[in-house]
C-alpha cells in the first residue's frame, strides 16, 4: 500500500496517511466508505429545489460584471440556472466532456487528504445539503448551492482545471512539511476569495466564496475597505485569514495562467522548508513586499465587521 512519502504518481488508489501526520479527526459516518463519497445524491424537496432557484436569481442580478468571464461562460456551459438543484451525475457528464472533471457527493465536512485525493483524481467533492430559508443569506458551512454554483463553473476552465487538480497533488506535500495551513491560506485567497484583473483593468471575482454569496461579490469588487494586492505565493502562505466574515485583503491574479505559473511550476519543497508553522501576517496587513492595487480604509473591520452594523459597500 502507498504511503504519504510515496503516493503512486497517478494518485489511483487513496494513499494511507503515514502515523505521525497530524488530521483533523473526524468521525467517518457509517454508511460511507474510506473514499467518504457518499452513495448516492439527496432527494430535494420541492422547497429546496425553490431555494436553489431563489439563490440563483438573487446572484445572476449581482454578478454580471463583478464576477469574471470564465465563470459566467462556466454557468452557460452547464446550463446552471435550468431549475432546481442541479443533478450530479448530469452535470458530470458534460463538466467531463468540457474538462475531465466530476461532481461527486460526500457528507459535510471530509478529512483533508481524502478531499485532495479527489482533486487530485479531478473529481470536485460537494456537500449534498442545501441551506434554508432561515439560513438563505449566510451559512459558514459550504452546501450544495456554494459548491456547485461557486465553484464548478469555474472547473468549465482549462486551466484553472488544472490548477484544482495540482493542488491536490500538492496538498500530500503540504502535509508531509505539515504545512497545511500555509497551503490552505492558498486554497482561501484564490480558489475562494480569487480576484483576477481581466484585460489588465477589469477587477472581477474568481473566488467561489465570493460568488455564492449576496454581500461580498460587492464588497470585493468595489468597497474601499479591504485591500487588493497583486497575488504573491510566499507572501499569501505566511497570511492569517477569517473564515466568519468578509475578507479585509483580496489577492488579484492576471490571469489563470499566471496563478498556474506562480503555483504549480515552483519548488514547493524549498518553499516548504523557508515557511514557518503558524501565520507571519495579520489578514488586514500591507508589507512592504506588497505589490497594491488598493489600499483599503479597513472601514468596515475598524467598525466591527459582522453584526455591528457595518455597511460592507
Ligand atoms: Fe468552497
Amino acid at each position: 500500500m502507498a504511503t504519504l512519502a510515496d503516493p503512486q504518481p497517478d494518485f489511483a488508489t487513496l494513499p494511507q496517511m503515514a502515523a505521525d501526520v497530524f488530521t483533523a479527526p473526524l468521525a467517518r459516518p457509517a454508511h460511507v466508505g474510506e473514499d467518504w463519497l457518499e452513495p448516492r445524491q439527496t432527494d430535494y424537496t420541492a422547497a429546496d429545489h425553490a431555494v436553489w432557484d431563489d439563490l440563483f436569481a438573487r446572484q445572476m442580478e449581482i454578478l454580471p460584471g463583478r464576477a469574471c468571464s470564465a465563470f459566467l461562460a462556466g454557468l452557460e456551459k452547464l446550463d446552471l440556472g435550468r431549475g432546481g438543484v442541479p443533478d450530479f451525475g448530469k452535470l458530470s457528464e458534460e463538466l467531463g466532456q468540457l474538462t475531465g472533471w466530476s461532481v461527486v457527493p460526500v457528507p459535510m465536512l471530509i478529512p483533508d487528504h481524502v478531499f485532495f485525493w479527489h482533486l487530485a483524481n479531478r473529481r470536485f467533492p460537494a456537500g449534498n445539503f442545501i441551506r434554508t430559508r432561515e439560513t438563505f443569506d449566510y451559512i459558514e458551512e459550504p452546501d450544495v448551492f456554494h459548491d456547485v454554483f461557486g465553484h464548478v463553473p469555474m472547473l468549465t476552465d482549462p486551466t484553472y482545471a488544472d490548477y484544482m487538480q495540482e493542488y491536490g497533488r500538492a496538498g500530500w506535500k503540504a502535509m508531509r512539511y505539515n504545512r497545511l495551513k500555509a497551503l490552505g491560506a492558498l486554497y482561501w485567497y484564490t480558489v475562494e476569495f480569487g480576484l483576477i484583473l481581466e484585460n489588465g483593468t477589469d477587477l472581477r471575482a474568481y473566488g467561489a466564496g465570493i460568488l455564492s454569496g449576496p454581500t461580498e461579490a460587492r464588497f470585493a469588487v468595489e468597497a474601499e475597505s479591504p485591500n487588493r494586492i497583486m497575488l504573491n505565493v510566499d507572501r499569501v502562505m505566511r497570511t492569517d485569514y477569517v473564515i466568519s466574515d468578509l475578507q479585509p485583503t483580496y489577492f488579484v491574479i492576471e490571469s489563470f495562467a499566471d496563478l498556474y505559473r506562480q503555483t504549480v511550476e515552483r519548488d514547493f519543497d524549498r518553499l516548504y522548508r523557508s515557511l514557518p508553522a503558524g501565520f507571519t501576517y495579520a489578514n488586514s496587513a500591507v508589507i512592504d513586499v506588497d505589490n497594491v492595487l488598493h489600499r483599503g480604509t479597513q472601514e468596515y473591520h475598524l467598525r466591527g465587521g459582522r453584526g455591528s452594523g457595518a455597511k460592507p459597500v
